[in-house]
């Protein structure tokens, strides 16, 4: 081709950005003496009287009746309904689901929420290195990429090792944001100003074995959309290293996809009605909808199955705390720029969200060893969520952990915490291998130990139980 086609290779720099996640402060011994937790020893030592109840909870998980349960429901639902992309049946499907099992389960007021969402429909998509040799390459294209021509096309390409490379390279200036998701959200962006028709990124993720992730980019800023897709950790090696050589490097390059416009999906909420307060509550999630890549079984299906089975477990057990518990199943998470669903809402409940609820949990760095939360709000609250954290020890985890920053997190409960100034939590976890995982095909159930998910819920369940019962909200 004559035209001057570039395309401009990312690599994303992880490891600084998780580097700064593992520097995290963990508070989980306050230090004696601390005056913000003597502030408020009295409900550290109403806390402590929960000893035996949390056992009971820990135990009917990890030992009796439900040990296993929690992946096996995760199983069944994932194998039913496999992906769930906004827009797609099979979300839909899901969400009539989880309407029909609430009520089963043992939530009452139980109602969807109409959340309008864009639906982007993933086509034929295809790359193969033409030159110096010909090979083909694993892809899958980001949402919402716009198409290439119907035939593809064949451009050269142009590997950069981060922004700062592809600024000295066209030496032309601009901005930096700040962590690793930069390039898969804005690389787009930035080459296609400097003259790329396209880019291939490589994929945000930790590790990969051949298998490209996806997610959300961006087009912005007045500058022509380019198709863009992510390519696994060893084909950008590659490609970096043979540009480096100086070979000419070129390819062919196919995304066909369809923007359909916008549609109607559901949040599902249901509650577990509190014995003396109905009315505060603590709220607990995850969001059904997923990436069309695997099956959505660690983004987002496990926390789904954690959020609805811990009220079946207090059931069960005959354990209704003083407030509610309500569980809300978001829609639309991984297509918005601010998650969909949560935004539509707290557009209809901003009120009753800054008055009613002591906390708001979700989980947000997957499954592998959780040891803890990761919580913003006050000192005061924090010392109240590491005391509760230690009725946990050491039967479900050896040492827990609180993590007081929430900096690096995007989940639906940020733009409910920063419009209402509520407490967050959600379950820390091992997040580097949480990203080998990621909207890939490999976020699958069989990457999922049985243990794990036991842990998860009886720290959900635990947690959650203590919070809706203390006799005092969070302090904010
Ligand atoms: C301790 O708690 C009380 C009651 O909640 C509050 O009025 C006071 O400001 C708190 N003191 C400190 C040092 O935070
Ligand atoms: C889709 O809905 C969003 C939010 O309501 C709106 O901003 C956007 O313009 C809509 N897009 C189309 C194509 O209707
Ligand atoms: C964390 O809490 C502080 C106040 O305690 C608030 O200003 C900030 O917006 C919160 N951060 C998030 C991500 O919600
Ligand atoms: C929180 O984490 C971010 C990056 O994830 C880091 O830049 C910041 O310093 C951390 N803040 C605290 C108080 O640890």
């Amino acid at each position: 081709m004559s035209l001057p086609m570039i395309f401009a290779l990312i690599f994303t720099l992880f490891l600084s950005f998780y580097s700064s996640v593992l520097a995290l402060t963990p508070l989980s011994e306050p230090p004696k003496g601390d005056p913000n937790c003597q502030n408020v020893s009295s409900i550290l030592e109403e806390i402590r009287t929960y000893k035996n109840k949390v056992r009971v909870i820990n135990e009917e998980i990890m030992l009796g009746s439900f040990k296993g349960s929690a992946l096996n429901h995760l199983t069944d639902f994932v194998d039913k309904f496999g992906s769930r992309l906004t827009g797609s049946d099979s979300l839909e499907k899901s969400i009539d689901h989880v309407l029909k099992i609430m009520p089963e389960i043992g939530f009452e007021n139980v109602h969807s929420e109409d959340v309008i969402a864009p639906k982007w429909i993933r086509g034929d998509e295809s790359l193969k290195l033409l030159k110096p040799y010909p090979k083909t390459i694993s892809l899958l294209g980001l949402l919402p990429s716009v198409s290439t021509p119907k035939e593809g096309m064949t451009a050269e390409i142009i590997a950069v090792n981060g922004f700062d490379e592809l600024k000295n390279f066209f030496n032309q200036p601009f901005d930096n944001p700040v962590d690793g998701i930069k390039y898969r959200q804005f690389a787009a962006i930035e080459a296609s100003k400097l003259g790329a028709v396209g880019t291939l990124i490589r994929s945000y993720a930790t590790f990969t074995l051949g298998n490209p992730h996806t997610g959300l980019m961006f087009y912005e800023g007045g500058s022509l959309p380019i198709p863009s897709a992510e390519i696994s950790i060893e084909d950008a090696d590659l490609l970096y290293r043979l540009y480096k050589k100086g070979e000419k490097v070129e390819v062919h390059f196919k995304l066909l996809n369809e923007h359909v416009g916008n549609i109607t999906t559901r949040n599902s909420i249901g509650d577990y009605i509190g014995s003396s307060k109905p009315d505060e509550f603590v709220l607990i999630g995850g969001h059904v909808d997923s990436l069309d890549a695997g099956q959505g079984a660690l983004d987002d299906g496990y926390r789904v199955i954690l959020s609805l089975y811990a009220v079946q477990v207090l059931q069960r057990l005959g354990l209704r705390p003083r407030r509610s518990i309500r569980t809300i199943i978001w829609s639309a998470e991984e297509v918005g720029r601010v998650p969909l669903g949560a935004k539509q809402y707290l557009e209809n409940h901003l009120d009753e969200l800054k008055t009613k609820y002591s906390i708001f949990q979700e989980a947000d760095s997957g499954i592998f060893d959780a040891n803890g939360l990761i919580f913003n709000g006050t000192s005061e609250a924090g010392c109240i969520m590491a005391e509760i954290l230690k009725l946990l020890e050491p039967e479900v985890i050896p040492e827990t952990k609180l993590v007081q920053n929430f900096s690096h997190l995007k989940t639906d409960i940020v733009p409910l915490m920063q419009a209402t100034g509520v407490p967050g939590a959600v379950i820390a976890a091992n997040a580097d291998k949480y990203f080998w995982y990621h909207h890939s095909n490999a976020d699958t159930v069989t990457a999922i130990d049985s243990k794990d998910m036991d842990v998860c819920l009886a720290l959900w369940t635990a947690v959650s139980f203590v919070l809706a019962d203390l006799e005092f909200m969070l302090p904010r």
